[in-house]
């Protein structure tokens, strides 16, 4: 069997069969995917997040920078960009870059609806299309539980409609949690976006095991608590350990905790360097850390 048939029949299996060893993943071009469980679509584990970063105005030269990030981000097979029209300019950044780079047709562009009325909640969400530019948008999620009911009804019709390909909702406030649950196990969601990280558990424990018995995807937002993971790890080398699940840098290290959650469809780090999006698809290749080193991360975390 030559390398490829052997990636190929690998990924027939699942991800956790695709372990062989170093030397293929080395040269392997695909990264890892996910299928969403309402479709059966594989997306990449690793996306991209876009508050923050890309709410920059036009004629900034911090646009060429974010050009490039996307550029090599699809070049290497990357495809969910997740946004939200509380990000100020950053979805029209998106938009209009995607738009220049003529990469609609390979990505999975997702943003959110949060607005308390729901025709408030209609014309952002005509504002959304405006701004990404696109006859269809991938996903749109209920932002932090705004109006939830209304506008989770407006997006079943418009994915009925053939607008949107995808709808759920999306917090990263443990105080909604709670409620939070509560919609997961009452609407039928293609997504739920959550905060999960390495020192942040909670939601891997319940939110999202619900969302996996309840059939939708997980995107995971906050995935580097904002860069706090990172910034208490800068002054400490990897663990030789790491290697054990081909893990090169501390991002890496953070984002295979991650995507090696089994109900989790994809993180999205916000990636606005270009150095950085090599390193964070870098997290979607190799092995993935198994059930005794996802603790032994926990157990190492908790003492940092
Ligand atoms: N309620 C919601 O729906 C909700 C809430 C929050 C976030 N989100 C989504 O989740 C996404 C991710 O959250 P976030 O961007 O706030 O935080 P994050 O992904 O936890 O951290 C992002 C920061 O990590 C740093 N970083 C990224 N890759 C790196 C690398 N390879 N090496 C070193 N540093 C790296 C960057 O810092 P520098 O840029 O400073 O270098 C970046 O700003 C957001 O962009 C947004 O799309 C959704």
């Amino acid at each position: 069997m030559n390398r490829r048939d052997a990636v190929k029949a690998g990924l027939a299996l699942g991800v956790a069969a695709v372990a062989p060893g170093r030397a293929l993943f080395a040269q392997q071009e695909t990264l890892i995917q996910r299928k969403i469980p309402s479709s059966g679509e594989s997306l990449p584990v690793i996306g991209i997040g876009t508050a923050r970063r890309y709410d920059v105005a036009p004629g900034d030269p911090a646009r060429a920078e974010l050009r490039e990030v996307l550029r090599q981000f699809a070049g290497a097979g990357g495809r969910v960009i997740d946004t939200a029209p509380s990000y100020g300019a950053a979805e029209s950044v998106v938009g209009d870059l995607v738009a220049d780079l003529g990469l609609r047709k390979s990505l999975f562009l997702a943003t959110k609806v949060g607005a308390r009325q729901k025709q408030e909640g209609l014309q952002q969400i005509e504002e959304s299309f405006r701004n990404l530019r696109t006859q269809q948008i991938d996903c749109i999620a209920v932002h932090n539980l705004m109006n939830t009911a209304e506008h989770l009804a407006l997006l079943r019709e418009m994915k009925q409609a053939g607008r949107i390909r995808y709808f759920g909702i999306s917090t990263s406030f443990d105080r909604q949690y709670a409620e939070f649950e509560n919609v997961i196990r009452k609407e039928k969601l293609d997504f739920i976006q959550i905060d999960y990280a390495l020192d942040n558990r909670d939601a891997g424990a319940r939110i999202i095991p619900l969302a996996a018995d309840r059939g939708a995807g997980v995107m995971v937002n906050l995935p580097f608590g904002r860069g706090r993971l990172l910034r208490a790890v800068q002054n400490r080398q990897l663990p030789e350990w790491a290697a054990e699940f081909d893990c090169r840098s501390w991002a890496q290290f953070f984002l295979k905790y991650i995507v090696s959650h089994p109900a989790v469809t994809c993180a999205i780090p916000g990636t606005a360097q270009t150095k950085y999006v090599p390193d964070n698809l870098g997290a979607a290749r190799g092995r993935l850390p198994d059930a005794r080193m996802r603790r032994r991360m926990e157990e190492f975390i908790d003492k940092v």
